[in-house]
């Protein structure tokens, strides 16, 4: 097995790789973990289309003496970055026990993102797993190591796992699920695997609006809302909850069956903000136009039968899910009712994807 060292007598010639690679929306949710980045539950996500970061490596041999750090220079938007760098920095670093050629070489890394970056909308699973799709791609020109698709696709996961959870699950396209769960042959909580190929074509035409319902830095990093897991009293059967609404999901997410699909994800969602009500200490992130906006989608669909549901990442905005063929009265809803609750009128419009490109 290739050590991934160069050899320095024979230097690499300086180039450059490109991803871009989408967010995604978490419909069985990651929250808690353990070791070096372990999910106490099976998580599953859609993977998204609209949003995503473009990250661009570049690579030279490296001229000044390895001083037990990559090196690193970063730019976000063309602007160079210090608070993103350091994280970068942190990430690489801790790669390179097992990656020993991150240190034998130079980095400039450019990176982006398609949505505005005070949009209130995660970045960190697009901005991880287009920068772990980089050092795969890398790797595989420097070793020929990852010829493999599936091979490629693993450790992209794996690598993108370990600079944020729910970036492994960005990968795949369609729909992954991140964690062991006996529901899916071949899960593992190291890296997250496809789930497209098992569920009802209907989910591959989704839509996700995300309305913006605040821009504002989240009061609680999802870091911190991990770590509040430990102490909370309904840890456990949270945890056991989640293995089973991934059975009960999955069984509807395979025949079509929307209306069970939808109860599940909404009672995921707001499970999720429950757990931050009752952690110690109790934070909130709901804003109440999150509130007003799920109180209108439960009466919208009440009036018109319209399979519309909600879900919301650590955060006050409300992605709204629904099937492609009804996107005209939905959008009319949301454009009459659900604006007015948005930041600046902020909608990010996003549906299902086919997972990350090389540029
Ligand atoms: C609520 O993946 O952002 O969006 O692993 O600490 O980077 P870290 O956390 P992160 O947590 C995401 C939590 C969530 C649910 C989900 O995406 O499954």
């Amino acid at each position: 097995m290739s050590r991934l060292i160069l050899d320095s007598s024979n230097p690499v010639a300086p180039g450059q790789v490109i991803w871009r690679s989408p967010s995604n929306i978490a419909l069985v949710k990651y929250w808690g973990k353990h070791g070096i980045q372990l999910p106490r539950n099976p998580s599953l996500s859609l993977t998204l289309a609209a949003s995503f970061t473009d990250t661009l490596l570049e690579y030279a041999p490296r001229e000044t003496p390895d001083d037990g750090q990559v090196e690193l220079d970063f730019f976000f938007h063309e602007q160079e970055n210090e608070a993103f760098r350091t994280k970068i920095l942190e990430f690489l670093n801790s790669l390179a026990p097992t990656m020993p050629f991150l240190k034998q070489l130079k980095f400039t890394i450019r990176t982006g993102n398609s949505f505005p970056h005070s949009a209130g909308i995660a970045s960190s699973a697009s901005a991880m797993s287009a920068l772990a799709l980089c050092l795969c791609s890398l790797e595989d020109r420097l070793f020929g190591t990852l010829r493999d698709a599936d091979a490629f696709d693993q450790k992209a996961s794996v690598l993108a796992r370990l600079g944020s959870g729910s970036a492994c699950r960005s990968i795949f396209p369609h729909a992954a699920v991140w964690g062991a769960t006996q529901f899916v042959p071949g899960s593992s909580d190291d890296f997250a695997v496809p789930v497209g190929d098992l569920i009802n074509p209907v989910f591959k035409d989704f839509h996700d609006d995300i309305l913006i319902v605040s821009r504002e830095e989240k009061s609680v990093s999802s870091r911190a809302g991990h770590a509040l897991m430990d102490g909370n009293p309904y840890a456990e059967p949270r945890y056991a909850q989640a293995r089973a609404r991934m059975g009960a999901l999955l069984e509807a997410m395979k025949s079509g069956d929307l209306a069970t699909f939808g109860k599940i994800v909404e009672d995921e969602a707001l499970t999720l903000h429950a757990l931050m009500m009752c952690s110690n200490p109790s934070y909130t992130l709901m804003r109440p136009d999150s509130l007003a906006i799920i109180e209108k989608v439960r009466q919208y669909r009440a009036d018109t039968g319209n399979p519309v549901y909600f879900t919301l990442d650590a955060g006050p905005n409300v992605h709204l899910i629904y099937p492609g063929d009804i996107i005209t009265d939905v959008r009319k809803f949301i454009d009459d009712h659900l604006l007015e609750h948005c930041e600046d009128n902020y909608v990010q419009q996003d549906w299902v994807g086919e997972g990350p490109e090389e540029k």
